[in-house]
C-alpha cells in the first residue's frame, strides 16, 4: 500500500477564503476575517470569494443577492484588498466549485456530515425541513478551497469543525483514488484575539448577523455615533474594575471580550491590555475602546460608501477575479476527472 502523505505537499504555499452574501457584515467578521485577508496578501497568492451559493442554502432571495454580492465585494476592498494582488470574485462565476462539490460528496460520509454542529444550529428543532443544500454546506466549503489547491485559509474559531472536515476528504479523496498529495491538507489560520468575537450583550454567544438585537453587535456601516452608543451599552459585570491579567477575565466573558476586540483592533494581545488598562474602570475603558473602533472603521466605512457607488467598479473587479480564478481551477478540475477516470473522446 502507498505510504500516504508522507512527503509534504510540494504544491504552491495558496490562500483562499471567503465570506457569505447574508446580511451587513459585522466587526467579528472584520477581526476573525478580512483583517487577516488583508496581512495574508502582501506575500501571498490569496483568493477572496463572495459565497453566494452557500447563501442560497438559507431562504434564497432573488430580488438581494446579486447586491448582497456586490456589497461584500466592496467591503473586500474597503477594508484594504487589493484587486490587482488578491483575487476577488463570486462563488457561483467559476464552475468549478460546483463541479468539485459533487466529486467531494461521493468520498464525504454521512457520518462525517451528521456530526457538523453548525448544521444542528442551522437547521434548528426541525432538521427534516432543512434544504440538503444546507446539510451539504461544509462539502461546498471544502469544494471552494480544493478546487484551488489551497494551502492556508484565515477564518473565525466558528470554522475550525469546516475546516477540519475539509482535511478529512482531502485525505480520503488522495487515498481513494491512489494520489498521495494530490490535494493538500488546508492549514486553518484562526490563533489571535479576533478569532471569536462575542455579542456585546452576553458574552458566551458568538456576534452574529442573525442577532436580532442591533446592540449585539458593531456593523461595518455603522457610524462614529452607534459604536460610541453599543459599547457604552456593551453588558459587563459587577466584579470591580479591569484586571491586570489575562487569569482575572475567567468567568468574566464580557469583559474578556471587550479586551479580545481591544487587542484585536490595535494589533496587539489581551495581556498588553490589561497591562495598560488594569484597575482602571470601564468609565475609562469603554471610551478609548469607541475611539480605537471608531478610528479603524470610520476609514473603512466611507470607502465602503464610495465603492457601493460605483458598481461599475465592483463589477469589473469581481468580473476579472472570476477570469482569474478559473485559469487556476480549470487544470486542476482537468487532473480531478482524469484521476476519477471518466471517459473522454
Ligand atoms: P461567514 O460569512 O459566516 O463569516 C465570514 C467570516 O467571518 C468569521 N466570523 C467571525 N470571526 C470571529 N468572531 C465572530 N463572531 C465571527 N462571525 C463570523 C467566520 O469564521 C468567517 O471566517 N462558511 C463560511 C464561508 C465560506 C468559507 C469557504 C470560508 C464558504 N466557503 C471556504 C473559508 C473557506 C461562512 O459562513 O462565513
Amino acid at each position: 500500500m502507498t505510504d500516504h502523505q508522507t512527503q509534504p505537499y510540494a504544491g504552491p504555499e495558496r490562500v483562499f477564503s471567503g465570506v457569505q452574501p447574508t446580511g451587513a457584515l459585522h466587526l467579528g467578521n472584520y477581526l476573525g476575517a478580512l483583517k487577516k485577508f488583508v496581512a495574508l496578501q502582501e506575500d501571498h497568492e490569496c483568493l477572496y470569494c463572495v459565497v453566494d451559493l452557500h447563501a442560497i442554502t438559507v431562504n434564497p432571495d432573488p430580488a438581494t443577492l446579486a447586491q448582497q454580492t456586490r456589497e461584500i465585494a466592496a467591503a473586500y476592498l474597503a477594508c484594504g484588498l487589493d484587486p490587482e494582488k488578491s483575487i476577488v470574485f463570486a462563488q457561483s462565476s467559476v464552475p468549478a466549485h460546483t463541479e468539485l462539490t459533487w466529486y467531494l460528496n461521493c468520498v464525504s460520509r454521512m457520518g462525517w456530515m451528521e456530526r457538523m454542529t453548525q448544521f444542528k444550529d442551522k437547521a434548528g428543532k426541525d432538521a427534516q425541513r432543512a434544504s440538503v443544500g444546507l446539510f451539504d454546506y461544509p462539502v461546498l466549503m471544502a469544494a471552494d478551497i480544493l478546487a484551488y489547491k489551497a494551502t492556508h485559509v484565515p477564518v473565525g474559531d466558528d470554522q475550525k469543525q469546516h475546516l477540519e472536515l475539509t482535511r478529512d476528504i482531502a485525505d480520503k479523496f488522495n487515498r481513494d483514488f491512489d494520489t498521495p498529495n494530490f490535494f493538500p491538507l488546508p492549514e486553518p489560520l484562526i490563533k489571535g484575539p479576533g478569532a471569536r468575537i462575542m455579542s456585546l450583550k452576553d458574552g458566551t454567544k458568538k456576534m452574529s448577523k442573525s442577532d436580532p438585537s442591533d446592540l449585539s453587535r458593531i456593523n461595518l456601516i455603522d457610524d462614529a455615533d452607534a459604536i460610541v452608543k453599543k459599547f457604552k451599552k456593551a453588558k459587563t459585570d459587577v466584579l470591580g474594575d479591569m484586571p491586570e491579567t489575562e487569569a482575572g477575565l475567567k468567568d468574566r466573558p464580557e469583559v474578556d471580550n471587550l479586551v479580545g476586540i481591544y487587542a484585536a483592533l490595535a494589533g496587539t494581545d489581551k495581556q498588553a491590555v490589561l497591562t495598560e488598562y488594569g484597575g482602571k474602570g470601564f468609565g475609562t475603558f469603554k471610551p478609548a475602546l469607541a475611539d480605537l473602533a471608531v478610528a479603524h472603521l470610520s476609514p473603512i466605512t466611507t470607502r465602503m460608501r464610495n465603492y457601493l457607488d460605483d458598481r461599475g467598479e465592483i463589477d469589473r473587479v469581481l468580473k476579472d477575479g472570476a477570469a482569474r480564478a478559473d485559469t487556476i481551477a480549470r487544470p486542476i478540475m482537468d487532473d480531478v476527472r482524469k484521476i476519477i477516470g471518466f471517459w473522454r473522446s
